[in-house]
């Protein structure tokens, strides 16, 4: 399976804190918000990446994490002229995507849970059509809306309805099939001019091959779009890793957990950022199996 992170857009909300940068690269607490998403693929045990954003914006991530080669991933970028929408990811990734599966995650999402590595496996595993990861929230009516049939089934998907039909909100995580590719290609600009991602997966819901997997209150999926929402994710990841002396999202940790890169490999990285550092001392105590 490829994996596409999604890190274009406008950022307006976050102004004029995106007025040079993009929103992926802000931090959230001590990592560029970009490092949270692509944690989530990497766990998935997708290393073959592809990473869009704006033309004015893409040196910046390439800057960031180059080839990937240090993570043991095969990192690659592509421009999205204007901000056309989500699954606009598809047509500008699929010669990139090629006749595999794919998962595509919108670069401002945090995730968080001790499930959702096996939960992600597991769904990639068992892909059929298109998964999408459902979440309870407290305002479902600013998301789109996963409305449920017998034994939580997916029945469809209401783009921020005014009357939530349940209170799931659709995540920015999905898994397609590699026809998502020909519907992405065959959907029609919304009134707002964009390739909507729920147009997409009512594709998939029509022929009955979307599902839909409930990552249940247990799981964290933090909005990082408005200044508040932001400071949150921060405080968030900063309460749980001072309270765990453990991170989120590193991104070296998670290569090495994973196997992507050796016991060389993680002492190179330390080497690279410096022993002395607190990103150093933390990656020591990993290859020290002391966390
Ligand atoms: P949004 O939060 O909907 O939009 P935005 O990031 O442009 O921010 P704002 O609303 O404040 O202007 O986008 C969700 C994610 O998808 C975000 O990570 C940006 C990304 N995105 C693209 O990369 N391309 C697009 O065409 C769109 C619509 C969003």
């Amino acid at each position: 399976m490829k994996g596409i992170v999604l890190a274009g857009g406008s950022g307006t909300r976050l102004r004029p804190l995106t007025t040079i940068t993009s929103k992926h690269l802000l931090p959230v607490y001590n990592k560029p918000m970009v490092y949270y998403p692509l944690s989530v693929l990497m766990l998935a045990g997708i290393r073959e990446i592809l990473l869009i954003s704006t033309p004015e914006h893409l040196p910046g991530f390439r800057a960031l994490l180059g080839d990937g080669s240090r993570l043991g991933l095969r990192l690659s970028y592509a421009v999205q002229t204007a901000p056309r929408g989500l699954a606009d990811a598809l047509l500008v990734g699929g010669e990139f995507v090629g006749d595999d599966p794919l998962a595509l995650i919108l670069g401002d999402n945090v995730f968080y849970g001790h499930e959702l590595p096996s939960v992600l496996r597991d769904e990639v595993g068992k892909l059929d059509g298109c998964t999408v990861f459902g979440y309870p929230v407290a305002d479902p009516e600013r998301y789109g809306v996963a409305v449920t049939g017998e034994e939580g089934r997916l029945v469809d998907i209401e783009e921020k309805p005014a009357r939530p039909r349940s209170n799931l909100a659709v995540t920015g995580l999905y898994l397609y099939d590699n026809v998502a590719l020909r519907y992405a290609a065959e959907l029609t600009p919304s009134a707002r001019g964009e390739l909507e991602i729920t147009d997409l997966n009512r594709r998939f819901l029509a022929e009955g091959r979307a599902r839909l997997v409930n990552l249940g209150r247990g799981t964290a999926w933090l909005d990082t779009g408005t200044p508040d929402s932001l400071l949150e994710a921060g405080v968030f990841v900063q309460v749980l890793e001072k309270r765990q002396g453990v991170q989120i999202a590193c991104l070296e940790e998670v290569a090495y957990r994973m196997g992507y890169i050796d016991d060389h490999g993680l002492r190179e990285l330390i080497g690279q950022v410096g022993p002395v550092t607190e990103e150093g001392r933390y990656l020591v105590r990993v290859l020290e199996a002391a966390i």
